[in-house]
């Protein structure tokens, strides 16, 4: 069981000593993954958010190590909270880092006018997908994000969906079989790797922050076309689909292409 929410003396000493005087009301503002996230505030220095995982939980999302490598590389490149601390205690995982100003990209304030929305969602992308990779650490190119799941599989994650009487070679041959269909040659930018609607900042109705990067790194373009897609149709509908592919300056994405990153996601998200 979790102890929480975590108060300023259950944290361990390192994380304690940088929240010394802050104070959390314990909301979890967490959206659907195994991390807790929440706000300690100060009256003056800078807002902090705390993100904790138990690394025993849901192999398939990113641990707190990969976002924090992500969010260093990151601190001069995008507008990403600031790093304050990582620390790890037994399985559990303790990230610290400033609070981005705005509301996310599911506030009524910005999802009121979808149009704009979209328009600055693709500007964000476009900005990401612009960073030079070339001293990118963060590698989530085919052969390791393969090389990755296999070992999700390998590691027995998926056990639960292998039928009575099957092993785990039924799960490596549906994996095969979807990379397969897969383009060889990759298509490689920064990608974030989780664009979502609530991974985003807005403040006076612009795009001006990214969060939840421990999937960032080098990849497919299309590996970030998959997630803004699904949250678009999840919190604005299928019809803003289009506009934002306009606004990304891709008037025509490979439909067939993007299916297959979807499936790939399924099998491992699902
Ligand atoms: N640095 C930050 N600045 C402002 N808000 C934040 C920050 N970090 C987290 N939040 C808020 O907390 C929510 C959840 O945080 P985050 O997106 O990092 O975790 P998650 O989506 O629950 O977990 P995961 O990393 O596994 O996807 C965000 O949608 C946002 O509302
Ligand atoms: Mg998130």
């Amino acid at each position: 069981m979790r102890s929480y929410p975590p108060t300023p003396n259950s944290l361990p000493d390192p994380v304690r000593d940088r929240v010394r005087g802050y104070k959390s009301d314990g909301r979890n503002l967490r959206t659907e993954s195994c991390s807790d996230v929440f706000l300690y505030t100060h009256p003056l220095k800078s807002d902090l958010i705390l993100k904790t995982r138990d690394v025993r939980l849901r192999l398939q999302e990113p641990d707190l190590l990969a976002e924090t490598v992500a969010l260093t590389w990151l601190q001069d490149k995008l507008p990403v909270p600031e790093y304050r601390c990582f620390h790890v205690e037994g399985d559990m995982q303790y990230l610290l880092m400033t609070q981005l100003e705005g509301v996310t990209g599911i506030h009524p304030d910005v999802t009121g006018d979808p149009a704009h929305l979209v328009a600055e969602f693709a500007r964000g992308l476009r900005e990401i997908h612009a960073q030079d990779i070339g001293s990118c650490p963060m590698d989530w190119r085919m052969s390791r994000f393969f090389q990755w799941a296999e070992d999700l599989i390998d590691g027995g994650v998926f056990d639960d969906r292998i039928p009575a009487g099957g092993t785990r070679d039924g799960l490596r041959e549906e994996l095969d079989a979807i990379k397969a269909a897969l383009p060889e040659e990759e298509d490689l930018v920064f990608t974030h790797g989780d664009y979502c609607l609530p991974n985003v900042l807005f403040k006076d109705g612009e795009l001006t922050g990214f969060i939840d990067l421990g999937f960032a790194g080098v990849g497919d373009r299309y590996l970030d076309f998959v997630s803004a897609t699904w949250t678009i149709q999840r919190n604005l509908g299928e019809e803003w689909i289009s506009p934002f592919f306009h606004a990304y300056g891709l008037e025509h994405p490979d439909r067939e292409k993007m299916g297959t990153w979807q499936s790939v996601f399924e099998f491992i998200f699902r």
